[in-house]
């Protein structure tokens, strides 16, 4: 969770004219100041994130990267350390490529030069972008660079743009190797400040979400692009349908926002703790959708029983055959009944009215006999205990 500069403000390079909005050290240390004194760090945001346009056309004579002299003129440790002052986390973007997707210099003959480069500058996230580069060469070249971030000795978060870039060649990505290698990975398109932008993320983690799904864990998960919230695109409503969606996907929430004039209801939606906490519940099981029909759709993610001081299980396993060999049983703790679930309602009809929808738990998938207390996690309202007969409207 953190904050990431490319969407809301891009490459934007003119200080000269447009001081507050380039991308700058001036920029990225109001954005740690404001991540700390409103709210954001104390619910789990920790990352500032640099993204393109932050270099110097040319590396050094020792073939180092430079930050731009104008827009970073006390370099990139001293906005790290400042970062860190604030009990925060720095993040910087690369390109595996000859370039960034900006045109800047790329890693590519550099990989252990670039690694060492951000372990100096205490850096602790990498996003490695994949513009200016071949698809086939990813499959060992992401995984070089990783060994040689390792080799620093400094935990950096690793964020790929591996599979994206190979799904754009028409390759089928090597997810195994993706998982092993990267914490995050982007799977589609940039988002884009609209909410067909949106749209089109939901349609495809929806569509292709068997393939998808099973890669997220902890340590290793999808990723869908930053939060739009806050800024010029999405409605209210679209915007808790963002947040909630991306909490069932078990998403980053990289807010890419101007933390300085954001609107009230819009940094309550980013800073709605119930909804944080399913993004970030520790079982790290992704969502799924379950449900799409007529502009309607319900999306279901398991996470860890809430209630888990009022009901914890017991389980006995017994064996009463008498043919003389161990019996193998494996269930799954969701057959067990051992789940609590975030369920999230979205319709996408531009009819102009609300659209009643009403299901039972059993028909969500939620049939325990014990039943299942009902929370709200927008509106705070608390249901109760309710059987899986129990319509829900
Ligand atoms: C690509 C990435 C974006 C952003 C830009 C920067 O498009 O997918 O997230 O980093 O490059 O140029």
């Amino acid at each position: 969770m953190g904050w990431l500069a490319w969407e809301r403000f891009r490459c934007n390079t003119d200080c000269k004219n447009d001081p507050e909005n380039c991308i700058s050290e001036r920029l990225f240390r109001s954005m740690a100041d404001l991540l700390v004194n409103e709210g954001y760090a104390s619910l789990g945001y920790e990352y500032i994130n640099v993204d393109d346009c932050w270099l110097e056309k040319e590396r050094n004579a020792f073939g180092q990267l430079v930050p731009d002299r104008q827009r970073f003129p006390r370099g990139m440790k001293s906005l790290s350390d400042y970062v860190h002052s604030k009990g925060l986390k720095f993040g910087i973007y690369q390109d595996f490529g000859n370039y960034t997707c900006a045109g800047y210099p790329g890693i590519l003959g550099y990989l252990e030069t670039d690694a060492n480069t951000f372990a100096d500058w205490s850096v602790d996230f990498v996003k490695l972008d994949g513009c200016y580069s071949h698809p086939l060469e990813m499959d060992s070249g992401y995984p070089e660079f990783g060994y040689y971030l390792n080799l620093t000795g400094r935990p950096m978060l690793y964020a790929c743009s591996w599979p994206v870039y190979q799904i754009y060649a028409g390759m089928q990505p090597n997810f195994s190797s993706i998982v092993t290698h990267c914490n995050m990975w982007r799977n589609f398109d940039d988002i884009q400040d609209s909410w067909a932008s949106v749209e089109s993320i939901m349609d495809y983690y929806g569509n292709n979400q068997d393939g998808i799904v099973p890669n997220a864990g902890p340590g290793h998960w999808n990723d869908p692009d930053m939060l739009i919230i806050g800024n010029f695109g999405l409605s209210y409503e679209q915007s808790k349908t963002q947040m909630a969606i991306w909490a069932i996907l078990a998403a980053p929430l990289l807010m890419s926002v101007d933390l300085r004039t954001i609107r009230p209801e819009y940094k309550a939606i980013l800073q709605n703790k119930k909804i944080i906490g399913v993004d970030q519940d520790p079982l790290g099981i992704q969502g799924r959708r379950i449900y799409k029909h007529k502009g309607i759709e319900i999306w279901s993610r398991p996470i860890t029983p809430l209630y888990q001081n009022y009901f914890s299980y017991a389980v006995a396993f017994v064996n009463r055959r008498t043919d003389g060999t161990p019996s193998d049983v494996a269930v799954t703790l969701k057959e067990l009944g051992y789940f609590s679930y975030a369920v999230a309602f979205v319709n996408r009809r531009t009819d102009g009215t609300p659209s009643d929808v009403a299901v039972t738990l059993k028909e969500l998938g939620l049939a325990s006999p014990t039943g299942y207390r009902v929370e709200d996690l927008y509106e705070d309202v608390d249901y109760g205990v309710l059987s899986p007969q129990t319509k829900i409207k």
